[in-house]
């Protein structure tokens, strides 16, 4: 079989770019052990109420953690509870959340937090509250007629 020369260093470069491609995902995952942000924690959907730390939404001291403070999200058509939290600027927070209904999202506007809640897991996300100010919390996936009314706000305090 007669190959152009092109074709074959075309075909090198997509086979290479492959195996780099593959060997970045396989160290990252199996050498430095990097998951998916939520690490598919799981829930009783049904239960998320009577379920820690979901029993008490809000901010908590963290003891002898990594992180100072856990911030416990529950969501549910059409509303996040706590709908109101003020945060100590420069904590540390772990922001812990999951729904009791369908798929709700949680976007910090104006941060890199994104997470997506889906009912049955936890979603967290460990950041550092270093600029004071109020942030809005809002629903990215479409929950239904009460979707653009769902929205909480998380205030960075001195
Ligand atoms: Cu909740 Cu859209």
């Amino acid at each position: 079989m007669h190959m152009h020369k092109f074709e074959k260093i075309w075909l090198t470069f997509g086979i290479g770019c492959l195996v780099v491609f593959l060997s970045v995902v396989g160290v990252s995952a199996f050498y430095l052990g990097n998951k998916p942000a939520s690490c598919l924690t799981t829930i009783n959907s049904e239960k998320v109420d009577q379920t820690k730390p979901f029993d008490k939404p809000g901010l908590h001291k963290a003891e002898g953690k990594e992180w100072d403070y856990e911030l416990v999200f529950v969501a549910s058509t059409f509303s996040y509870n706590p709908a109101q939290v003020k945060v100590p600027l420069g904590a540390k927070v772990k922001v812990i959340a999951t729904t009791k209904d369908v798929i709700h999202g949680f976007e910090m506007a104006g941060t890199n937090i994104n997470m997506m809640l889906e009912p049955g897991y936890v979603s967290e996300y460990t950041t550092t509250f270093d600029k004071a100010g109020e942030y809005l919390v809002v629903c990215n996936e479409y929950c239904g007629t009460g979707h653009h009314l769902m929205s909480a706000k998380i205030e960075v305090v001195k």
